[in-house]
């Protein structure tokens, strides 16, 4: 049988590490698919650059369109990133007829709606494996093993590189600054690294997680943002005191009103599994009503754990190349005119625990007026630490973590204590979850 041709955009850290796996693996990858699978071409900026991959055979060129229009080719791997070229490459390409695989978590939460009602109409194939959690399968684990459950929620830590500052940060005292550039140098942060430590990377990632768990359109506008930005050192100690890790967190819960997304830094307790995913590595937990509780985790981004998503796209493709278009997976895992309008909740209605950190000046009859405003609003409290003043100094660090409330109550009780004669400046606010 002729092999399928492939048309690579994109040559850098995912796109090399793509060609080099197919080449590597290539007699166990046809054993697989069913069929050989041949890169003729492949798209970079300069296409003259020295790459670490063998191109022999393989027509290189500068101009992406070539490829997307190319009769020739078959499926179109988009490994360039950003939105807006490669919206309209994709679009050419599933125009032409021609199968799709990216790893662009940006343009699938931003335009997954349109590209694959485009490619449901062409009935051609857009897969996107590697656009969530580098390496690891979670995407097919959602869409395919947990196809029998009502998910309950996920949460997961979807961003290696951000997981990898905390780490950095926490294990050997780096600060922000130099945990990032190894980040960098690595290869796991994007191109414009304030998408991975803003949490808008994550907050791509969680849009599409979200929509395949609960049946619903992708809805990046709607989903809250915090980054990693504003984590003290002092805060991941103390929470390393108190029996807790700070990991940046995507959650998407299922409640009655509607559904949490959110994306932000999270004390989570230290016995539990994510908070001990350390490093680059992913992991996300779904609890879906028949299985309850499972775990996901690798590597969530670099070169070749994410070629193996890829890649594993890749031989999806090849595999359903022959079957009848209406009978494949849906993309969002749910029948596309089947998928539902769920409110998706502001996040003053999100309901979880929290880790205040305050200043708060060393007198009597501090903690009894933080409490009693606690009290009013409802708000029961897990635990406070109280630190020793440091000689010649009047105020006094004060953490209190919190049980479960609306965030509207905590927000509200917030500004009440911050007017406290006895508290000096703003609190620190860090949401935590027990996932229990
Ligand atoms: P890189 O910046 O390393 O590579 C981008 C490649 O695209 C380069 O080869 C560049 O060419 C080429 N390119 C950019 N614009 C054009 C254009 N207009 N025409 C032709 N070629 C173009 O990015 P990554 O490999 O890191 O990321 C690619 C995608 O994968 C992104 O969507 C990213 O979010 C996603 N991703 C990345 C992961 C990672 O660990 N890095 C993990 C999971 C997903 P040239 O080399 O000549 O400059
Ligand atoms: N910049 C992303 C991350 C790449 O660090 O997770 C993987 O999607």
């Amino acid at each position: 049988m002729e092999p399928i041709k492939v048309g690579l955009l994109g040559l850098g850290t995912v796109g090399s590490g793509t060609v080099n796996v197919l080449l590597r693996n290539a007699e166990e990858i046809s054993r697989r698919a069913g069929r050989n699978i041949q890169i003729c071409s492949i798209a970079t900026r300069n296409p003259k650059k020295q790459r670490q991959c063998d191109l022999t055979g393989i027509n290189l060129t500068a101009d992406p369109y070539k490829i997307v229009t190319d009769p020739q080719i078959d499926v179109v791997l988009e490994l360039i990133g950003g939105i807006d070229t490669a919206y309209q490459l994709i679009l050419q390409a599933i125009a032409h007829k021609k199968h799709v695989v990216t790893a662009n978590k940006a343009l699938i939460a931003h335009y997954g709606n349109e590209i694959f009602t485009a490619a449901q109409k062409a009935g051609v194939m857009v897969a996107f494996e590697a656009a969530v959690g580098g390496g690891i399968p979670i995407i097919k684990a959602l869409r395919e093993g947990l196809a029998g459950n009502r998910i309950e929620w996920l949460a997961g830590i979807i961003n290696g590189t951000n997981n990898f500052i905390l780490t950095e940060m926490r294990d050997k005292g780096c600060s922000f600054t130099q945990a990032l550039e190894d980040a960098q140098k690595k290869g796991y942060a994007e191109l414009d690294p304030s998408f991975d430590i803003g949490g808008i990377d994550a907050a791509h990632k969680l849009t599409i997680l979200a929509s395949l768990a609960f049946g619903i359109p992708l809805q990046f506008q709607k989903t809250y943002i915090e980054g990693i930005e504003k984590i003290a050192q002092e805060d991941i100690n103390y929470a390393y005191r108190l029996g807790y890790r700070i990991k940046h967190i995507g959650i998407a819960r299922r409640r009655s009103a509607g559904i949490e997304l959110r994306v932000h830094p999270t004390l989570i307790p230290d016995r539990r599994l994510i908070a001990n995913v350390d490093g680059v590595m992913n992991a996300v937990l779904v609890k879906g009503d028949a299985v309850g509780s499972t775990l996901y985790y690798g590597p969530g981004a670099g070169s070749e754990p994410t070629a193996s998503a890829v890649i594993a796209d890749l031989i999806d493709v090849v595999r359903t190349l022959t079957s009848d278009p209406e009978n494949r997976v849906p993309h969002l895992a749910f029948q596309p005119n089947l998928l539902v309008n769920t409110p998706i909740l502001s996040i003053i209605e999100a309901k979880t625990a929290y880790y205040l950190r305050m200043q708060a000046l060393d007198r009597p009859g501090v903690l009894a007026d933080i409490t009693r405003v606690f009290g009013e609003n409802n708000i029961s409290i897990e635990s406070i630490l109280q630190q020793e003043p440091i000689s010649g100094e009047q105020d006094v660090p004060i953490i209190i973590l919190t049980q479960r409330v609306l965030e509207q109550n905590m927000d509200k009780a917030i500004c009440q204590i911050e007017q406290l004669s006895s508290i000096k400046g703003k609190i620190k606010k860090i949401r935590l979850e027990a996932f229990r």
